[in-house]
């Protein structure tokens, strides 16, 4: 069986991260989300975090070469090697090619492109309700997807926090941003046969059922 090398796209707040927890749980393969790797970073104020900060802010693309290094770094780590789930990378045809050429110098490359569907509509709702956990980073919502204690991370115990750039006018911005650099992927992948599109209009539970299917469906699971 092909080890899972797998992109999740989509706009902001289409539950790419929320999806990537259950099929990292189902596949056992990590998710590697840059988003949360610049947040790690910005925590302990590292010259990547000082660099992302503005541009996270602003709702911005951090510059690809900064990106890529981080990204590079992470896919060298030992749970990496058996497959995994790019959560915000790539985020525009220049990112796609670089992820191509790092993959091609480990003898590696993309078996599937899961593109999650969601009106912007929908996804301003869903950010605006966002909290994330400040130890973990496991998404949670107010009212769609709530943690069993409030506050409190059902999975490692950490704080719930709302992120800073989940602000309407930074909401905005990185709309903007998907649909100019990062929709054209939605466009490049199908014609390497690969790209998968699912609606993502459920509520966030329940999930683990219809990813082991997608996972099925796939070939990565029996
Ligand atoms: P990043 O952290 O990747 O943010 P994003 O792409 O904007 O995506 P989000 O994390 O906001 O949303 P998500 O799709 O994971 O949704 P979630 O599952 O949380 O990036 C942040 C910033 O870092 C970027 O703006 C950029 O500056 C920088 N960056 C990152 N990667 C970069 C790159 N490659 N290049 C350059 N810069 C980069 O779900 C959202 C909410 O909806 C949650 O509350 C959840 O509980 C709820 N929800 C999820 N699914 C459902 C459902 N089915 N029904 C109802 N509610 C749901």
């Amino acid at each position: 069986m092909e080890k899972p090398n797998i992109i999740l796209l989509g706009a902001p707040g289409s539950g790419k991260g929320t999806r990537a927890v259950v099929l990292s749980e189902v596949l056992g393969v990590p998710q590697i989300a840059t988003g949360d790797l610049f947040r790690k970073n910005l925590k302990l104020m590292t010259e990547i975090g000082k660099v992302a900060k503005g541009y996270i802010d602003r709702g911005e693309l951090v510059p690809d070469e900064v990106t890529a290094a981080m990204l590079r770094q992470r896919l060298e780590e030992p749970d990496a090697q058996n497959g995994f789930i790019l959560d915000g990378f790539p985020r525009s045809v220049n990112q796609a090619k670089i992820l191509d050429g790092l993959l091609a110098q480990k003898g590696a490359k993309i078996n599937s492109v899961i593109y999650i569907k969601v009106d912007d509509e929908e996804i301003v709702k869903r950010l605006s309700g966002r909290m994330i956990c400040s130890k973990c980073q496991a998404p949670y919502h107010k009212i769609d997807n709530k943690p069993k204690r409030e506050g409190v991370c059902d999975k490692c115990g950490g704080e719930l926090v709302v992120r800073d750039d989940d602000n309407p006018d930074t909401i905005r911005k990185r709309l903007k941003v998907f649909h100019e650099t990062t929709f054209p992927l939605v466009e490049l992948y199908p014609k390497s046969g690969i790209l998968s599109e699912i609606k993502s209009e459920k509520s966030a539970n329940g999930l683990k059922f219809d990813m082991a299917e997608l996972s099925r469906r796939l070939g990565f699971i029996k």
